[in-house]
């Protein structure tokens, strides 16, 4: 499939059209079952044309409202080629292909460059150096966070939320729940001592400690057989904010040099689930719907809670010793503060359209751009 770039004769603006990010989508999709040193034989001399047509589509991510289109395509295209690492295949794939690492790079950098974007200037660098005091200021700045208690979960799931409502709740979950043991096991390669102790006992809660049955993920797909969700229909479900929640969770896990972002993004993850599953609870009950879906959410509200203590205690404080590792576990808290908050402010206008976003935008935190 060939893609036409459009001619660019601004150079501020970025000018890819609608149906060339969608094509790109489509082109760089078709190579993920293909054997990687066939693709590479095939279209490494594409190359050139191939990295224009990302950039130009990364570009086209970041100029607002009126290119959500290329925001959108930009998480779908990194969400199809996680898939390739995410998943045992039964056909050939792409995986460890140069030219799909390229193109992977590209996207997964303008995804962390537009994450760094909602970083106040200067909050980073304000943060205590002592590993205890270190961890109280950033509960204190999430605490403080539009994500903490956000109204999407405090108000729309807590009181008004439907059936189809937690429907597309769960389906909207699954990129993260539905996979957070692999993400464990992806990174804690390389851990030692109290760290990988920690990391190993969350995976065995994950594992349902040796029960097949306790399973999270199978208790999360349970959710599934009530509401006769097919694993077919997930990607159609997706909006860019779901896709970027689960891209951005498989981003840093999957990277060595980004484990101290993944300590502070899924710690967070594990220290905000508890009070928004509680709201959950409160709707499956208040709906009078079948027990056995609500079973993963009622056991997080306490395997979380310490879940979150015990990784703040053995992940992150002795992790804190150095500038480098505090820098990094903040900046992951962060961005999964910021990017949940996006993703409950986006989920919140689609759920109730046409909401007023100015009393929401008077609560915007201090860590939020
Ligand atoms: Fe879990
Ligand atoms: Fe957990």
């Amino acid at each position: 499939m060939e893609t036409q770039l459009p001619s660019t004769d601004n150079h501020t603006v970025p000018t890819i059209r609608r149906t060339d990010a969608a094509a790109l989508v489509e082109e760089v999709s078709s190579w993920l079952t293909v054997d990687a040193d066939e693709i590479d034989a095939k279209f490494l001399g594409e190359r050139s044309r191939v990295v224009e047509a990302v950039g130009e589509m990364n570009s086209a991510a970041v100029a607002g409202p009126d290119r959500a289109d290329a925001h959108y395509h930009q998480q779908l295209l990194l969400s199809r080629i996680y898939q390739t690492v995410m998943q045992i295949p039964d056909q050939p794939t792409a995986e460890g292909s140069v030219l799909l690492h390229e193109v992977t790079r590209m996207l997964e950098n303008a995804t962390l460059a537009a994450e760094d974007a909602h970083l106040e200037p200067g909050l980073l660098e304000s943060a205590p150096t002592e590993p205890k005091q270190f961890l109280s200021w950033l509960k204190q700045l999430v605490r403080k966070h539009r994500a903490f208690k956000h109204p999407y979960y405090t108000d729309f799931i807590n009181r008004e939320a439907q059936r189809e409502d937690l429907r597309t709740y769960v389906i909207q979950e699954s990129l993260i729940d539905g996979r957070f043991d692999d993400f464990l096991a992806m990174m804690q390669i390389g851990t030692a001592g109290a760290s990988k102790m920690e990391i190993a006992g969350n995976y065995w809660d994950e594992m349902g400690n040796g029960d097949p049955e306790a399973v999270h993920t199978h208790l999360f797909n349970k959710i599934y057989e009530v509401f006769d969700v097919r694993t077919e229909d997930l990607e159609a479900a997706m909006t860019t904010t779901d896709l970027h929640s689960g891209n951005l969770a498989v981003l840093l896990c999957r990277y060595r040099h980004l484990y101290p972002e993944a300590v502070g993004f899924l710690g967070m993850t594990e220290w905000l689930a508890p009070d928004r599953f509680r709201n959950v609870v409160r709707a499956w009950e208040r709906l009078g719907l079948p027990e056995v879906g609500i079973t993963y959410h009622r056991l997080h509200i306490t395997i979380d809670s310490q879940h979150a203590a015990g990784w703040f205690h053995n992940v992150v404080i002795p992790s804190a010793d150095t500038a480098y590792m505090r820098r990094g576990i903040a900046r992951g808290a962060l961005w999964r503060a910021n990017s949940s908050a996006r993703h409950l402010d986006e989920r919140l206008d689609l759920a109730r359209p046409g909401t007023d976003r100015a009393a929401a935008a008077e609560r915007t935190p201090v860590a939020a751009g």
